[in-house]
């Protein structure tokens, strides 16, 4: 099919299925469920395979990790499930390839370190599985994103990123006041990734979560690599939490798209002195120098006039918070102090309304419908919706909800804010990963109550 054909197909198709109600949600004989694997049963990986596990429309074929001690955990999960153990692949760095060789699979979620996305999407796809579910993050430089693209073309497979705040209830029920005209035209919008990862970065080898001052071949989880990337790389290194609903609530690659970016970044000092607290200043780790700047702030432009505003901060002690802030001509939500301002229809003029009032209101029907579902799924629930979009584009044999041009579009951020930083914070073009095709897809995400 000629890549044009393939673009206006899935999103086609993506409509129509997103317009379809579906009554056979999770019903399935054994010859018809959907066989799936997962690369990486890590932190993340684990919940998708707990997600996995408890539907009843898909069997877990094959697992791979490189690690006994998580696939100790994966183990355990399994049995407990009462669900049959998958076949395991361990071993090496490759062991993931032998595995896409000897099992057939409809689909497989990627849960492993960022440099790995890029080699195992698109190994997954020359394999011949048509629906990948990668974590966030596709590639690192933006070559990796261009060729992870060109490979969900060429193979007419479809590569979701398992971005989940784009199915945070707020962020949701956000999406329907968009939708429904609430806040007037858009006009600016704000998120990020605030979120203190410093003892995420280190640990003391064992624990998952802080208790020392190591990264690197002495740290466990994503101390292990994580915390590599910012001794070398200085950007907006996780921009898609942030960006992903923002993107929705614009319709980039729908109508819309980014169009430039500029990228400033702090000094540098969380880091390291989270290292001289845990370890002492003759920690050998005190000495490195770390080149990721503690606030990485970026500005998008999008060609139907909207600013974007993203913030990366992850290395000085501070609560958790996207920062969302969603503005129009009519009014505007700000997550951080749980907030909304209607013009005329909110209490009083200029006067902040609670948020919780308008968000239960406009409840996104994803979220009515679903919500039981989500109970004990990670992340407040909103982890149940990605794994169950992919799992029901499978069985529809449609386009994912959220596609490879959403995907490359959203992960790119990260190699143009290192360039434009790089080029001492001028603004960079952005890539058009539809090749002019924004201009005619439609939207498609979250239009039902299905998936
Ligand atoms: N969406 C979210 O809310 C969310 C939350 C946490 C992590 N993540 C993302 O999930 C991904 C994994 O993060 P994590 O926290 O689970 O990290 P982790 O380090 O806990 O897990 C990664 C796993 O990949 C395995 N691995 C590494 N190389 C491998 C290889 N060559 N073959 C097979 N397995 C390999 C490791 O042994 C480890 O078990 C990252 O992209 C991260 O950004 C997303």
């Amino acid at each position: 099919m000629h890549r044009k054909d393939f673009l206006r197909n899935t999103g086609f198709a993506a409509a129509s299925l997103a317009l379809a109600s579906s009554n056979k949600l999770f019903a399935a004989s054994a010859d018809t469920k959907v066989k799936m694997g997962i690369i990486g049963v890590g932190q993340r990986g684990l919940n998708h395979l707990d997600l996995l596990l408890r539907r009843e429309d898909v069997e877990l074929v094959a697992i791979c990790d490189i690690d006994d001690r998580t696939l100790n955990s994966a183990k355990e999960i399994i049995n407990k499930s009462g669900k049959k153990m998958p076949e395991i692949f361990t071993g090496d760095n490759l062991a993931w390839k032998k595995m896409l060789e000897k099992k057939q699979m409809d689909g497989i979620v990627i849960a492993t370190p960022w440099e790995w996305h890029k080699e195992m999407i698109i190994g997954s796809l020359e394999s011949g599985i048509k629906y990948v579910g990668s974590e966030v993050i596709i590639g690192i430089s933006l070559e990796d994103h261009w060729e992870v693209v060109h490979a969900a073309e060429k193979y007419k497979a479809h590569v979701m990123m398992l971005e989940n705040v784009c199915y945070r209830r707020d962020v949701m029920a956000v999406l329907n006041m968009v939708r429904q005209g609430l806040f007037g035209e858009l006009i600016h919008l704000q998120g990020g990734y605030q979120h203190d990862l410093r003892e995420v970065k280190f640990n003391n080898g064992n624990d998952v979560y802080g208790h020392g001052a190591e990264f690197g071949e002495k740290g466990y989880s994503e101390a292990h690599w994580r915390t590599e990337h910012s001794v070398h790389r200085n950007g907006d290194l996780y921009p898609t939490h942030g960006v992903g609903p923002i993107a929705n609530y614009i319709n980039i690659n729908r109508g819309n798209r980014f169009i430039s970016l500029c990228s400033f970044s702090s000094k540098a000092r969380g880091l390291h002195n989270h290292i001289v607290k845990q370890g002492g200043e003759s920690h050998p780790n005190a000495k490195v120098n770390f080149k990721l700047g503690d606030v990485v702030t970026t500005s998008i432009n999008c060609v139907n006039g909207e600013t974007i505003l993203l913030q990366h901060d992850t290395n000085l002690p501070r609560p958790y918070s996207l920062g969302f802030r969603v503005q129009g001509t009519e009014g505007l939500w700000m997550d951080v102090n749980k907030s909304i301002y209607i013009q005329d229809k909110s209490a009083k003029a200029h006067q902040w309304d609670e948020a919780k009032q308008w968000l239960d209101k406009y409840d996104h029907p994803l979220w009515q419908r679903w919500s039981k579902e989500t109970a004990g799924a990670g992340h407040g629930g909103m982890d149940f919706f990605v794994i169950h979009a992919l799992v029901e584009s499978i069985k529809n044999k449609t386009a994912t909800p959220l596609d490879v041009y959403d995907a490359a579009t959203w992960s790119a951020i990260s190699p143009l804010s290192e360039k434009s930083i790089d080029l001492g914070c001028q603004t960079v073009e952005f890539p058009d990963f539809t090749g002019g095709q924004w201009m005619y897809r439609k939207p498609v995400f979250a239009l039902t109550d299905t998936y």
